[in-house]
């Protein structure tokens, strides 16, 4: 890979950016970038103290580098200021606490969400070093932004060095998609996407009957991602680049997305993941305010500080009827939920996770399904 005089002189110091710099050119020479390219932000994954344990903290500090793009931060395993109510131990909630410090003095933004785009959107053809599979595919199909599948180890150094190698999603050509999809039923957008991410191989076209909402892009993309190795979809007539290329010939129709799970009697309903909209949280609002009175189980949500932050008044609300708002946090990368025997989760993201890599029981429902186990 070409580098230019400034770029080599990065790597001679032994520094924590000549670190960086080698992690870049090591991903670069792998998959044959020519070079290096600016990016306009980065954003890290992985940064609950579960995965990163004290080796990782460690590392992070020895590191001693400064970010020099706009960098935001995945959530963490606590809600920064709620954590005992989540039923966090101490000692967990310090060292995720020394985790984000790091970060901060790092010169990252808190933000603590895998919806970072709520806070900040990048522009059509930027590009960007982003992990957080969830927030890679939003950003490449709904956005326009250009980034590849980041790990949190490629994020943070591009965040350190600003630039990424130039190759994958960052060139046009690799945004092509491969198949088209044509969905002639009604369908959730999460399962619609858990199934065809374990289907099909490369990039899918989709043809729908109505227009999706940024919801629907959302929870459709992250289940694409959770399945399959999706990081970017177009949809006909909607997402900004799908009139950039060729209709694809190799073509599949949808007339049936259903999806069966476990049908345990939950006692805790997860929602929120990815991190709830404004309008997701508005829609819980007033699906509670029908029935009109508090629930009988633990009903946890998740969304980022920003709608938290400014959805006070419905946070309020919620709380008072008996559902817990947390905020930097979600279900997956907190340990708070593994006490739970069964959960009911919308997201399809949230039933392979929690499965897979936690081994819990989990029950999916769409939103109103959820909510409606909470007051039986
Ligand atoms: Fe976000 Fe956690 Fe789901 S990071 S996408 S809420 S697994």
């Amino acid at each position: 890979m070409y580098l230019t005089r400034d770029e080599e002189k990065l790597l001679e110091d032994g520094s924590g950016i000549s670190k960086c710099m080698e992690i870049l050119v090591a991903l670069g020479e792998i998959y044959g970038a020519e070079r290096l390219i600016p990016i306009k932000s980065a954003h890290i994954s992985g940064i609950s103290y579960q995965n990163i344990g004290d080796e990782g903290l460690e590392w992070l500090r020895c590191l001693d580098v400064k970010f020099c793009v706009k960098t935001t931060l995945n959530p963490s395993g606590i809600d920064l200021e709620r954590w005992r109510e989540m039923g966090i131990d101490e000692n967990f909630a310090r060292k995720q606490l020394d985790v984000i410090d790091v970060f901060r003095r790092m010169g990252a933004d808190i933000t603590l969400t895998c919806t970072p785009y709520y806070i900040y959107k990048p522009g059509l053809g930027d590009h960007i070093a982003w992990a957080e599979s969830s927030a890679v595919v939003y950003a490449n199909s709904v956005l326009g932004a250009r980034t590849n599948r980041e790990s949190s180890i490629s994020a943070l150094a591009s965040a350190v060095i600003g630039k990424t190698p130039f190759y994958g999603l960052h060139l046009k050509e690799n945004r092509c998609p491969d198949v088209l999809v044509r969905v002639e039923c009604e369908f959730d957008p999460a399962v619609l996407g858990y199934k065809i991410g374990s289907e099909i191989d490369g990039i899918p076209i989709f043809e729908f009957r109505r227009r999706l909402s940024h919801d629907d892009m959302k929870m459709l993309g992250a289940a694409l991602a959770s399945t399959g190795d999706v990081a970017i979809f177009h949809i006909i007539g909607q997402t900004p680049e799908w009139k950039d290329f060729e209709i694809p010939k190799e073509r599949i129709v949808i007339d049936r997305a259903e999806l069966e799970t476990d049908d345990c009697d939950p006692d805790l309903i997860a929602l929120g993941c990815p991190h709830l909209s404004r309008d997701e949280l508005i829609r819980i609002y007033g699906f509670v305010k029908r029935y009109g009175k508090r629930v009988k189980k633990d009903v946890w949500i998740f969304l980022s500080r920003k709608i938290y932050n400014e959805c006070s008044e419905v946070v309020e609300e919620l709380e008072k009827m008996g559902i817990r708002v947390f905020k930097d946090t979600c279900m997956v990368v907190s340990p708070a939920t593994e006490r739970f025997e069964c959960i009911a989760v919308n997201s399809t993201k949230a039933l392979v996770y929690l499965t897979k890599l936690k081994g819990l029981k989990v029950v999916f429902d769409d939103l109103e399904g959820c909510l409606k186990r909470a007051f039986i």
